[in-house]
């Protein structure tokens, strides 16, 4: 049998996704089901002392509402996930009656309908003692965090940045700034909950952390783990929320014990915009410096972000600056102001998204001051190994990245000269680039094989399907470990009765769940060989002889871990270089044309589901530079673009030509796999490439994004 693994096999979920026949959160008819709709604040920063219930309490079609008055005592989120920059909510809902921002839950409305809920919402009365909100970064006092997702520090250095800027030839001393974004998937988050019983718990949650919402619930209400049953099949995007513990989910489980039936909530719009994260504002600071020859001898990059009053996840900005180009003299700090704004989290890349757009601007500035090519300028500061770590790269093929990128996309055709390209129609064109990086995290997993009576296989984890093609992916790993066909493999995931899985995010789940599915089929492959003495490749003769075995299943289990030397030895993160043509038109309006993108991201899996993870990437780095922001009103504190006609995205007719190419060779280090992970890389540096083009096709420099035209005209 041929290898599936390498091969652009289709999804093995597309045709129920195309039918609508994959069940999302929100669509699993339940008996009796009610619908939640959350009473929320409308101040940002005060306290509440009086919530008045009784008209909504007479609504049509109510049936019950859960405040703090009759809220249970939820148990609090235990400390890892709430201390040393975790990310999600650190305080479990309606315990107190602080109010942090505008859009806090304050309790949640039951009706017979959607309909019925939400207006009955609209009828609750709350009284506030106000107090004046902090909404921007320049107002607050920071304070210095130290860690991130309780892991990587955010404070480093080396060497001595003031001597080497002394002394250094070429410099610039700048200031970037992202705004705060959005994460809109097209599926709201959506949570239904039930009590089977009067200490079991059912829940369909759109989640990319099955595992940890059932540790969060069970903790919150006291139950034993297994006793809270979570289920997700499909997640209709994610991009970094549906993670983490946010007030939702205890609520809709708290409505459906209070009305003893089960409860739907699902987020509007708007709520996606206050209710379980967002990116941070980031405002970073750049000083750098490079000898005569163009090497760089000095980069401190200083951040400010920002968090909620009750959280202290920090957007990483600086964290790749320690290590993505060879330097002596580096200084990276964070800092964080807490501001009225409901809790950040991460988002598309955390850290590296805004700070390797501000890096990669910043160091064309530099190329630009020092009259360097900025390829040339990239190759001359290339790191030979993890200066920061202190360790060797496993397997790094940047060069061959900006070589083959440059070479495709035509770079040595532009001229570095700002406008002095011009397009047929009288735009400007610009050509600009960047380098994306990506760590390539590795978590422990498990998984289930079970050999049917009929020959087919059933592989189990509880791990996630956000679209990234994770049942087709794993369905080739479980094919090839067997040596039967596809066809025959059902992979299964989203349920937290399956062997543990990570949350899905850091770009990890291959790497993490693919050796837990290999693992589990090479111990069935073993079991079956230890009772009918060989396995056939051919399901048909599989199926015969297990037959004769009299058994109805055969089933083996496997946990994997990162290997742990490896780990250590070396320094795992995925690169790429990207290249884009920009046309300005005369009313500042960016249009990306053509997009070239080369990543060495170890081992394709599947060459149709890596180009588009990374084509989807990119498209969220043109739509972080030139539309994303989301905006509070200053006063207030209020989001006055909370809906998807205000705050943009690109779509469809912002999609550039694109031409994606991958090095494709096996990272050495990862045994067994060889790939190192591909979900975030793609917008890391796309945005900058953007903001670069724009620079050579208008001579104007963009700090701030989005990259709006009045910033442009
Ligand atoms: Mo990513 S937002 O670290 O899943």
């Amino acid at each position: 049998m041929n290898a599936t693994i390498g091969q652009p096999l289709t999804r093995v979920d597309g045709k129920l996704k195309v039918t609508g026949t994959a069940t999302y959160a929100a669509e699993f008819h339940r008996p009796k089901l009610a619908y939640g709709a959350l009473i929320q604040s409308t101040i940002a920063n005060g306290r509440v002392t009086k919530i008045d219930v009784s008209t909504a309490k007479s609504a049509a079609g109510v049936i019950g509402i859960l405040t703090r008055e009759n809220a249970p005592r939820f148990k609090p989120y235990p400390d890892n996930l709430t201390k040393n920059g975790a990310p999600g909510e650190s305080r479990v809902p309606l315990q107190d009656d602080n109010v942090y921002w505008v859009g806090q839950h304050l309790g949640i409305v039951v009706a017979q309908t959607l309909e019925q809920a939400t207006h009955a919402a609209s009828l609750v009365r709350i009284q506030y003692e106000e107090k004046p909100p902090l909404v921007s970064l320049a107002d607050a006092n920071p304070v210095q965090p130290e860690k991130f997702i309780g892991r990587e520090k955010l404070q480093a250095k080396r060497g001595d940045v003031n001597a080497a800027l002394a002394n250094a030839m070429h410099k610039i001393d700048v200031v970037y700034s992202t705004p705060i974004e959005n994460h809109n998937p097209i599926e709201t988050i959506s949570t239904t909950a039930e009590w089977e019983a009067s200490d079991r718990l059912l829940i369909h949650e759109s989640t990319r952390g099955i595992k940890q919402l059932q540790k969060v619930v069970a903790n919150s209400f006291g139950l034993p783990a297994e006793n809270v049953h979570i289920v997700c099949k499909f997640i209709g995007g994610a991009f970094g929320s549906k993670g983490f513990q946010w007030s939702h989910t205890l609520l809709a489980a708290a409505a459906a014990q209070l009305v003893q039936r089960p409860v739907k909530l699902t987020f509007t719009r708007s709520q996606m915009f206050d209710s379980a994260g967002q990116r941070a504002y980031t405002d970073q600071r750049f000083s750098l410096g490079t000898d005569k020859t163009g090497k760089l001898v000095a980069l401190r990059h200083a951040t400010t972000t920002h968090c909620s009053p009750v959280s202290e996840f920090t957007e990483p900005c600086g964290n790749m600056s320690r290590m993505l180009y060879s330097c002596p003299n580096v200084d990276v700090s964070h800092r964080l102001v807490r501001l009225n704004l409901t809790t950040p989290c991460p988002m598309r890349a955390p850290g590296e998204a805004p700070g390797v757009f501000a890096l990669e601007c910043a160091l064309d500035e530099l190329a630009h001051k020092a009259d360097i090519d900025p390829v040339e300028f990239r190759l001359r500061n290339y790191a030979e190994f993890n200066e920061f770590e202190n360790k060797p790269w496993s397997n790094k093929k940047l060069r061959e990245c900006y070589q083959r990128g440059a070479e495709k996309f035509g770079w040595s055709k532009g001229n570095r000269k700002p406008r002095a390209m011009l397009a047929t129609d009288g735009s400007q064109i610009g050509f600009g680039m960047a380098t994306a990086i990506y760590p390539a995290g590795q978590q422990k997993a498990g998984a289930t094989a079970i050999l049917n009576k009929d020959g087919t296989v059933v592989v189990r984890s509880a791990t996630h399907e956000i679209g990234t093609g994770t049942y087709t992916a794993m369905s080739q790993f479980a094919s090839d470990t067997l040596g039967i066909p596809i066809e025959k493999i059902r992979f299964e995931l989203g349920d937290s009765q399956f062997p543990e899985a990570p949350n899905n995010g850091g770009s990890w789940l291959t790497s993490s769940v693919a050796p837990a599915v290999m693992g589990a089929c090479r111990e069935l492959k073993k079991k079956v060989v230890d009772l009918v003495g060989i396995w056939p490749n051919d399901s048909t003769q599989l199926a015969n002889l297990f037959a004769r075995s009299g058994q109805e299943q055969i089933q083996a289990e496997f946990n994997s871990e990162p290997n742990k030397e490896e780990r250590e030895k070396f320094s795992f993160f995925s690169h790429g270089a990207l290249f884009v043509e920009v046309h300005v038109d005369l009313l500042g309006q960016v249009r990306v044309k053509r997009a070239v993108g080369v990543y060495d991201v170890g081992r394709m899996i599947n060459p149709r589901l890596a180009r588009s993870q990374i084509l989807g990437g990119m498209l969220f780095g043109f739509s972080m530079a030139l539309m994303e922001a989301t905006v509070p009103d200053e006063t207030t504190g209020r989001i006055v673009n909370a809906n998807l006609a205000d705050y943009h995205v690109a779509v469809h007719a912002d999609t550039p030509e694109f031409d994606i190419d991958f090095i494709n060779e096996p990272d050495p280090h990862m045994p067994d796999l060889g790939a190192r992970g591909i979900g975030e890389i793609g917008i890391v540096g796309a945005p900058a490439a953007v903001a670069n083009a724009v620079f050579n096709a208008t001579g104007k420099r963009v700090r701030d994004l989005p990259i709006t035209p009045d910033k442009l005209i």
